[in-house]
């Protein structure tokens, strides 16, 4: 049987966003791609506001990828200077309404100003428990696995760990995002249909929900559209398909 829109249904827990589309909508107003960058903060601002109120309790945004660095000199360092934008007009309403921030990614490459500020940012909200805030910055997927492969070789090599006991499990924990759940729902506006080296291990089994519209207009509409999405799908988790999903066809 298919869901009615009246049943109630889970809202996934964890929310992650590929934040994508600023330089297009900057685009389409004639206005330098930084402005569209911008633009997006105040998009990332909107929807740290509406996922508690939508019964989302940990979220994942993809702030900068290792890729990023490809781009022109100038756009990478005003990407760089976003964080701080963020954080110095919302960091207290951040703290103050409970949320936990946690930085995720490579710190190597980062000047020791915006290291700081994720320091910062983390310290300081380390007791909220309310929702949590993840942000990916000069993160990859590859990357991270990379990372966390050197991480067990070294403790294997040094006898703090054993070949025979690596297991999904303990793999995981290696991770710059194991202290994350992995996201139940991965959402990617602008049209673009793929992970772009994102949360690679950690979406395994993710719903995934493609929007058609650019992340400095997403608001709490499109994030509510996309969890009616998600309300549709039947996670399996590699098991057999419901009878019910093949009632509904
Ligand atoms: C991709 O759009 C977006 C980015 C590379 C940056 C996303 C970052 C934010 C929205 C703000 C981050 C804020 C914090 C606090 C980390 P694009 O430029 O590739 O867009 P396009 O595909 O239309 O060119």
């Amino acid at each position: 049987m298919a869901l009615s829109p009246s049943e109630p249904t889970e809202p996934p827990l964890h929310v992650a966003i590929i934040m994508d589309g600023n330089g297009r909508w900057a685009k389409r107003r004639g206005l330098p791609r930084t402005l569209g960058h911008r633009a997006g903060v105040e998009a990332l601002k909107r929807t740290v506001a509406a996922a508690p109120e939508l019964g989302i309790r940990s979220l994942t945004v993809f702030g900068f990828s290792t890729e990023n660095w490809r781009r022109p000199a100038a756009e990478v360092a005003e990407l760089m200077a976003l964080p701080k934008r963020y954080f110095e007009s919302d960091l207290a309403r951040l703290e103050r309404d409970g949320v936990r921030v946690r930085a995720v990614g490579r710190r190597e490459g980062l000047s020791p100003e915006l290291r700081a500020m994720l320091i910062q940012a983390e310290a300081r909200t380390a007791h909220n428990d309310a929702f949590q805030l993840q942000i990916a910055f000069n993160y990859g997927g590859q990357a991270d696995i990379v990372d966390a492969a050197r991480k067990l070789a070294q403790d294997v090599a040094e006898g703090r760990a054993r070949p025979e006991d690596i297991s999904e499990a303990t793999f995981t924990r290696y991770l710059s995002t194991a202290d994350f759940p992995p996201p139940d729902l991965v959402i990617r506006p602008s049209g673009e249909q793929r992970l772009s080296n994102f949360l690679l291990w950690e979406s395994a089994y993710s719903e995934l929900v493609f929007q058609n519209v650019l992340w400095p207009d997403y608001d709490r509409e499109h994030l509510a559209a996309a969890l009616a999405e998600f309300a549709k799908r039947e996670r399996r988790f590699g098991g057999a398909v419901s009878d019910d999903v093949l009632a509904a066809g």
